[in-house]
């Protein structure tokens, strides 16, 4: 059983009671660690309220919009005042326009939205990372998520596979920067599961479909599959892992026609 009693976590990217962030908010609880939750704007408040009711510790729970430098660095000294150090960072955030969500890539995809896609879901987890460097702990380290839309190519998921695939690479060099003060950086890429960011790529049930007709392991993951091996990632089993993309996806990633 791995423990993380007197781990402090923060986890980014609750947005309802499905979020892969809730589940892995929930294991990290279940192993013991005091966490602090963040909802993107007021809207989503009362979601992450919700998940907070249901763990076994009361939760700090912070406002961060990850587009802004501003809301990062409030986050840092409000986390900073009230526990002085850290120990695990979840990054579970990405977002692109819906409309860049579709069709062909090179026609739906514009600048505007590029940058968007990339400032979200790559560029935040570096700047998370930054911010927090001076009070994570040694031995912490840090998870966000992925997707197979980095290294193939998948109907609809367009700008959002570049910037996974930027993320990926995020992870490396952050992997490298963070080895020296023994701070460990990892991705999970998991395979597709049904939440609200995926109900805004077209097409997203036939996905689905195909993963669990044709994985190794015959069946789409959940999010308990993924929240277990982001547990894992984070505790001291994991010490020698890091600057890893990791699969979560019933095995599907090995498979070719
Ligand atoms: N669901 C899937 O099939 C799947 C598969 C692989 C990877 N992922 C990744 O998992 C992560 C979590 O997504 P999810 O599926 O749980 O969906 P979700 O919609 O529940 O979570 C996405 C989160 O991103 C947050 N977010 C978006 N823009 C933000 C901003 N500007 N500032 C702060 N937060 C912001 C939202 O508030 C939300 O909490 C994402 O990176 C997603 O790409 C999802």
């Amino acid at each position: 059983m791995i423990s993380l009693k007197n781990k402090i976590a923060l986890v980014i990217g609750i947005a309802s009671d499905r979020s892969i962030a809730t589940g892995i908010a929930k294991s990290l609880d279940k192993a013991g660690a005091k966490l602090i939750l963040t909802y993107q704007n007021e809207k989503l408040l009362s979601r992450v309220e919700k998940t907070a009711d249901d763990l076994s510790t009361k939760p700090v729970i912070l406002p961060c919009d990850l587009s802004s430098d501003a809301n990062i660095t409030n986050l840092r000294e409000q986390i900073e005042r009230t526990y002085k150090n850290i120990d695990i960072i979840v990054h579970s955030a990405a977002f692109a326009q819906r409309e860049e969500l579709s069709g062909n890539y090179l026609e739906n995809t514009t600048r505007e939205g590029f940058k968007i896609a990339h400032e979200i879901s790559s560029y935040s987890f570096s700047a998370i990372a930054k911010e927090f460097r001076a009070i994570i702990n040694p031995e912490g380290s840090l998870i966000t998520l992925s997707y197979i839309g980095a290294s193939r190519v998948v109907k609809n998921y367009n700008i959002m596979g570049v910037a996974k695939a930027s993320l990926e690479a995020n992870v490396k060099y952050m992997a490298a920067s963070l080895g020296e003060d023994n701070i460990r950086v990892n991705a999970i890429s998991a395979g597709p599961i049904k939440t609200l960011a995926a109900s805004g790529i077209s097409g997203f049930s036939e996905i689905l479909k195909i993963v669990s007709e044709r994985s190794p392991l015959k069946r789409n993951i959940s999010v308990d599959d993924v929240s277990n091996t982001a547990l894992f990632l984070v505790s001291n089993l994991a010490n020698g892992i890091t600057g890893q993309t990791i699969y979560v996806d019933a095995g599907f990633n090995i498979v070719s026609v």
